[in-house]
């Protein structure tokens, strides 16, 4: 990938201004304020928009703006059949488009499918390569994991990705390997091993270097800055604590028994808060409860920040992040990473509160509606009850909970301004076992309609009013299908 970063930043460095679009979940944003401060940096104007997704309208408004140069961070590969019309690079780590899909539009895509094959074995091929030089300037750029047989939902994300090109332009902006690692952990890149591994190690070394981040060995609950003690065990989910997790008058209960205080004046203590040997204490104590092994992982730190706030850890920056990309805030967020700690952070934070209190009454609405059952998956359709930008945290939390079956993939139907939105979620066994839900978002959206793609545990769509009860037949029938061969 280094190659590519290197191609991608000379690109970057011949244009006079640049467009940046990236998408408003927490690796999105991450990976546009690096694009956007590398670009500060070597003194290259730029502009960034955060979408939820690329689809036709907005390559549409976007080729009547005529930019000089777009950088699409974070999406962008699913798509590149759309993009003939534009001079983009990108720093992507969604599955690319299919060639052989894209052979199949008509006439006036033929030059963005040209363009689009080429570059999907730029990197992979050197024969290809050599030819694909001589097309220079229609070439559509990318550095994506998956164009060197890498996993783009382990190996690195979309920050990770735009942060290889950042070193390449301005050497000395290490630190934005921090913001990287905010990105990859955003997309529960470390959640497999409990830690960071193959090129996101090697952006992590140079984190640790700049002094911007450290690695710690810790307990690895979500929540170790800012949650309660009792919500840290109460929420627990990865791992799950059977007995504690879901309990509260449990948590409560097991606390008491331990001679930690809980509370410091009138504000609950959280992890952060505890002396090492508090610490150490109630460590072992929920040992009892789950292998130390599964309890460790390794945590991501700000040391510069200050302790027990969101900033503190990159797990809680990602979710603080999140918060404001989804309620349509991502330019707040964007300041904070670019290093603002004064009126957008505050608004942040204030965001961020809005966000707990609608997550938790979302995952009601969907108890209240109750999920669905085929044969090889499950759903729910929630109407204009949940936002669309939401729905797919929803869907996850709803999967993680332990209070539905894991053995299906979900599917979560929400209203959009557009359509339909679906998010679907999966777990590592189904795609171990071979379900891949990005692949079945193309093929569904191929045979109804619509637009999609993500990862295999984790990918979206949105398809036409009406199309739900196609999409759900669809399926369930690839899953079965892609659990069968
Ligand atoms: O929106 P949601 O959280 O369900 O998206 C899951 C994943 O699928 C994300 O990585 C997102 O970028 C991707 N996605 C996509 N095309 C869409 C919708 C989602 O590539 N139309
Ligand atoms: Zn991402």
């Amino acid at each position: 990938m280094k190659e590519a970063a290197k191609r991608v930043a000379q690109r970057l460095r011949d244009a006079s201004s640049v467009m940046i679009i990236s998408h408003i979940d927490a690796d999105g944003i991450s990976s546009g304020s690096i694009a956007s401060y590398a670009l500060d940096h070597i003194g290259i104007e730029n502009k960034i928009r955060f979408v939820k997704k690329l689809d036709e309208a907005l390559i549409s408004e976007l080729e009547a703006e005529n930019p000089e140069l777009v950088w699409f961070t974070d999406l962008g590969s699913g798509y590149l059949e759309l993009l003939g019309g534009l001079d983009v690079v990108i720093t992507d780590h969604h599955v690319p488009s299919e060639p052989d899909e894209a052979e199949e539009e008509p006439g006036e895509e033929k030059a963005a499918v040209t363009s689009a094959r080429k570059t999907l074995f730029d990197f992979s091929e050197p024969a290809a390569k050599k030819e694909a030089k001589s097309y220079a300037d229609s070439d559509i750029l990318q550095v994506n994991p998956h164009l060197i047989g890498r996993d783009g939902s382990t190996d690195i994300s979309g920050a990770g990705t735009a942060y290889l090109v950042a070193r390449e332009l301005a050497s000395e902006l290490k630190w934005l390997a921090s913001i990287a690692i905010v990105g990859a952990v955003g997309d529960l890149q470390d959640r497999r091993e409990g830690k960071l591994t193959g090129s996101n190690r090697e952006i992590l070394e140079d984190a640790i270097e700049s002094g911007a981040m450290e690695a710690v060995m810790d307990i690895g609950l979500y929540g170790r800055e800012t949650r309660p003690l009792y919500k840290l065990i109460q929420y627990a989910s990865e791992p799950e604590l059977k007995g504690l997790s879901g309990n509260y008058r449990a948590c409560m209960r097991f606390l008491m028994g331990l001679d930690i205080d809980l509370k410091a004046g009138e504000r609950w203590r959280s992890w952060a808060d505890l002396t090492r040997m508090e610490q150490r204490h109630l460590f072992s104590a929920l040992s009892q409860y789950v292998p130390k092994e599964e309890l460790l992982a390794e945590i991501y730190l700000f040391p510069n920040e200050k302790v027990g706030t969101p900033l503190h850890e990159a797990k809680e920056f990602a979710t603080l992040l999140n918060s404001c990309g989804r309620y349509g805030k991502a330019e707040l967020a964007f300041e904070v990473c670019k290093g603002d700690r004064g009126l957008a952070l505050d608004q942040a934070f204030n965001l961020q509160g809005g966000h707990k209190k609608y997550l938790v009454e979302s995952m009601k609405v969907i108890k209240e509606i109750g999920i669905e059952t085929m044969d090889n998956i499950q759903f729910v359709h929630v109407g204009d009850r949940i936002m669309d930008s939401v729905i797919g945290i929803v869907a996850g939390m709803i999967l993680g909970s332990g209070s539905i079956s894991k053995d299906k993939p979900l599917f979560a139907f929400a209203e959009a301004d557009d359509g339909i939105k679906v998010s679907g979620r999966s777990t590592d066994e189904l795609a171990g076992r071979g379900v891949d839900l990005s692949e079945l978002m193309g093929r569904v959206t191929k045979e109804i309609g619509g637009i999609g793609g993500g990862h295999n545990v984790a990918a979206g769509a949105t398809i036409e009013s009406g199309k739900e009860q196609d999409f759900l037949l669809l399926a369930d029938r690839i899953v079965g299908e892609m659990l069968d061969s």
